[in-house]
């Protein structure tokens, strides 16, 4: 079941304008919330970012909080999986076609869900494959846009290397991946990029950051070097799908020893320690 513009009804069904912007100019944002056992996790930072997306771009709210919250709710319930994956999507709707932004559209609403799959027992004792490409998007990656070309054609190329994530550099310095943040380790020590416009603010990045400190696992968020990351201890990806995924080989070559090195994999347990501790609390309104 998925809900389009008000309304719930199968996917078949579903029907938007080939005149919405959406469709002719990737004039929209999204959202990837990720639910497990049906409970939305981090409800109200998925829609402060998805707020912070479309005030970037001009289109007013379509919904207060209360009622995304409802929908997403809706949704989970509305489909056959114990973990979700719900896609949430607003583009600024339907007018004839023209590149400035036109007043007073009524903006389209669609939300689907998906079964959530995170990476198996097996890949976490593997680690995971990655290139290192140039990163060659827009200097609005901090928007959360459906505009995806770049990154659509960054992770074609890392899965025809065999790869499973396409890790990003400009200007000599790492940024993040084509659908994921990306840390490493130095010495001990956890690297970050900082947030900026070259990066999406992670939800899933924000939670390693907060596990970090409330660990007292030794951090810095500051640049890093291309150099940091070809030479680093771990790597490792985070995203809402892929959790916190150490990454062993990069261009071929293994990183560290090429297996999943131990702050990753103890940051790993703490983030499903977190998950099932925030499942496990009371719901509130
Ligand atoms: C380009 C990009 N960076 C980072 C992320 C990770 O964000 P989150 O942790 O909120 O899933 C994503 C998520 O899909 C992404 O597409």
């Amino acid at each position: 079941m998925i809900h389009l513009n008000g309304e719930f009804m199968p996917i078949e069904q579903a029907r938007i304008s080939v005149l919405d912007r959406g469709f002719i100019f990737g004039d929209g944002v999204y959202e990837v919330i990720p639910s497990y056992s049906r409970r939305p996790f981090r409800l109200p930072e998925h829609l402060a970012r998805l707020q912070a997306s479309l005030d970037a771009i001009g289109i007013a709210n379509p919904h207060p909080a209360a009622k995304w919250t409802e929908l997403v709710t809706k949704i989970v319930a509305g489909n056959p999986w114990e973990d979700q994956s719900v896609y949430l999507q607003v583009t600024r709707g339907v007018a004839k076609r023209d590149h400035t932004f036109p007043k007073g559209l009524k903006p389209t609403v669609f939300l689907m869900a998906s079964e959530l799959v995170t990476p198996s027992a097996e890949l976490m004792k593997t680690g995971a494959a990655a290139i290192v490409l140039p990163d060659f998007r827009w200097l609005r990656c901090d928007i959360k846009s459906t505009s995806l070309l770049g990154n659509c054609m960054l992770r074609t190329q890392a899965a025809e290397a065999g790869c499973a994530e396409a890790i990003l550099v400009r200007d000599g310095e790492l940024t993040e991946a084509s659908a994921s943040n990306v840390f490493v380790v130095k010495n001990g020590t956890v690297l970050a990029p900082p947030k900026s416009h070259l990066i999406l603010p992670g939800i899933t990045y924000d939670v390693v950051l907060e596990i970090l400190r409330a660990n007292e696992l030794p951090h810095e968020v500051r640049p890093v070097k291309e150099s940091e990351l070809r030479s680093a201890d771990e790597v490792w990806i985070t995203s809402s799908s892929r959790e916190v995924l150490p990454v062993t080989t990069l261009d071929g070559k293994p990183v560290g020893p090429g297996r999943p090195g131990p702050v990753g994999l103890r940051v790993h347990a703490l983030y499903q320690q977190y998950k099932a501790q925030v499942m496990r609390a009371p719901v509130h309104a």
